[in-house]
């Protein structure tokens, strides 16, 4: 019994905790799970395979724009509101990186494992192309506000992967996508203008696996599961507020009008969650629930509500102060989190 107990130990500590006894995981070239939902899984591996032909090359990219427009300098009235922004996409795509990668390690279905491993590839290369762009300006790599950086934390954290599906290619990856383009139609200075659209392309990919692969897992879930995958999102849409609410005068700063932005990603939510439907319509799955469409429900209240038509200053007293309230909280809450 004890010699038992101590191969065990031995075999734990040349081969790594119990995390990895069950690897590889045969099942994943197994012909019968193979056989059961090709079409769609087809999709998925092509996912990887886009990515594929799709890749850049990073540095040639980066090198490329600077030899053609000069070093990079941002205007001098709209530095600290367009680092604040970079900053905000530099940790997220760590963020992306570290998730895709923990996604690609624990989905079972093989061609949803190459597609978040495509994803990983991708958000490296956003890293530090973000990163060496900052560093070309020759401004300070910029720090993440505590409530970004609470978002980001519990997607990372969280060991459901419905929660990191959600909260990474739907919540945050929508985000995203929204700010590159609205930060490209900014039009700050043409190195990043030129450089913005390689990411938006990656962007739109990486929501696809979300997309094709998230209803199948929402189609299992028990209505107590659905029910916390909802909170999740819910928590994720507050966090991403109370994270974009002191962004506001930055943003108008840089000529974004923050309400537009926000229907942006509101829009493009919308069409994901038609995508997923159609999924779940295709595999046959019964879905129970797990994500709320923005457009659908208290949605539309919530942009009125968060971005009403005109700006704050044409709100109601009563709006203005709750909106104002929140936007105070939101600064405290990122000094303090951070
Ligand atoms: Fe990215
Ligand atoms: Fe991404």
């Amino acid at each position: 019994m004890k010699l038992e107990a101590t191969t065990d130990k031995a075999i734990s500590f040349l081969f790594g905790g119990s995390r990895h006894r069950t690897w590889p995981p045969y099942e994943i070239v197994e012909d019968t799970l193979e056989a059961t939902a090709r079409g769609k899984l087809e999709k998925l591996e092509r996912l990887y395979h886009k990515g594929q032909d799709l890749s850049w090359d990073g540095r040639e990219v980066l090198s490329s724009l600077i030899a053609k427009h000069g070093p990079p300098r941002l205007p001098e009235d709209k530095k600290a509101s367009a680092l604040l922004l970079l900053g905000i996409l530099l940790w997220g795509e760590l963020a992306a990186w570290a998730i895709s990668a923990d996604l690609a390690e624990r989905i079972e279905d093989v061609e949803a494992k190459m597609a978040a491993t495509s994803q990983a590839h991708d958000e490296a290369r956003h890293f530090y192309v973000l990163r060496d762009y900052v560093r070309a300006l020759g401004e300070p790599i910029p720090r993440l506000g505590g409530v970004g950086r609470t978002l980001l934390l519990g997607i990372l954290e969280t060991d459901s992967l419905v929660h990191k599906l959600i909260g990474m290619q739907l919540m945050v990856e929508a985000n995203a996508l929204a700010i590159f383009k609205s930060l490209g139609a900014a039009n700050l200075e043409p190195v990043l203008t030129d450089l913005l659209p390689y990411y938006e392309r990656d962007e739109a990919r990486h929501v696809g696996l979300g997309v094709l692969y998230l209803p199948r897992l929402l189609g299992k879930l028990t209505r107590l599961e659905a029910a916390r995958a909802t909170a999740f999102q819910i928590r994720c849409v507050g966090l991403l507020i109370s994270a974009g609410l002191p962004m506001r005068p930055h943003l108008q700063n840089l000529g974004i009008e923050p309400r537009k932005m926000a229907e942006r990603v509101v829009a493009l939510q919308d069409e994901i969650f038609g995508q997923m439907r159609e999924t779940a319509r295709l595999d046959g799955s019964t879905w129970v629930g797990g994500f709320v469409n923005p457009k659908g429900g208290a949605g539309p209240n919530l942009l009125e509500l968060v971005h009403p038509p005109g700006g704050i200053d044409a709100a109601t007293p009563l709006h203005r102060a709750f909106l104002n309230t929140w936007t105070a909280g939101a600064r405290i809450a990122d000094r303090a989190l951070a």
